[in-house]
């Protein structure tokens, strides 16, 4: 049985992708900053919940050591935020540190146990608003930096890691309706995440390093 890692996973996208891994019979570990508060990911059976803050360097150094050298076959890094519309400096060096930050020292901390896997695959949800070229509206400086950052961080992870035989993709998940989508948004969770699903099925070494949208589509960075 395959196993799969995901963070973020008590609400939004993050728990969808539990829900999809679990039903089809994959081994999930899905991360909450707060378990107790995780109910509706608690409520998926066979799912372990584990605590983890990825703003936190404790948080993330006890996670890790709790994980061991199990194999990973595929770490889905979800967590994110908006972070604030206007130009706040302590708002901007979180939400870079939760979005950029955070993903890129978890993917090089879990590098051994992905490489220890049979699938050995790694997502980022980033978004199309980290790309510059499709940048036509402006606005969104914090969220679209950060985003952008990890863009630029997880294509060097894609080079980097091809050695390990590890394969990663840069994902967007589409407009979806979660809390930071609003209601407003395109598509629902099941559809975003059935379709990065298939995206991340279809990833090898030979695909790996592209930004790609929930519906197969290549974004320009
Ligand atoms: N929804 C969209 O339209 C859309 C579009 C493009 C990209 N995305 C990206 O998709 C990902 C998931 O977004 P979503 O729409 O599902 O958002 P969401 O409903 O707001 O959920 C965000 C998740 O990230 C977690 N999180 C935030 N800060 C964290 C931290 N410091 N440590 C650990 N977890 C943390 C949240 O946990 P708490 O509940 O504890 O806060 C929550 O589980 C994000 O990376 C987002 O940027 C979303």
């Amino acid at each position: 049985m395959p196993a799969m890692l995901v963070t973020g996973a008590n609400r939004g996208i993050g728990l969808e992708f539990a829900r999809q891994y679990a039903a089809d019979g994959w081994s999930v570990i899905a991360t909450a900053r707060k378990p107790e508060a995780a109910t509706e990911l608690t409520a998926i059976g066979g799912v372990e919940v584990k605590q983890l803050d990825v703003a936190d360097a404790d948080s993330i150094d006890a996670f890790v050591a709790a994980l061991g050298d199990r194999p990973i076959d595929l770490f889905v890094n979800n967590a994110g935020v908006y972070g604030s519309r206007d130009l706040d400096r302590e708002d901007w060096l979180k939400t870079l540190e939760i979005n950029s930050v955070a993903p890129t020292l978890l993917a090089a901390r879990l590098k051994p146990n992905v490489a220890a896997s049979e699938h050995k695959k790694m997502a980022v949800i980033t978004s199309k608003m980290g790309s510059i070229a499709d940048n036509g509206r402006g606005g969104a400086i914090i969220y679209r930096s950060s985003k952008a950052a990890v863009n630029a961080a997880w294509k060097s992870l894609a080079i980097d890691f091809a050695d390990a035989g590890i394969a990663v993709v840069i994902l967007h998940p589409g407009w979806v309706q979660t809390d930071m989508g609003g209601p407003n948004a395109l598509i629902d969770v099941e559809t975003s995440v059935s379709g990065l699903r298939a995206v991340i099925d279809a990833l090898s070494l030979q695909t790996s390093g592209r930004f790609t949208a929930y519906d197969g589509s290549e974004i320009p960075w």
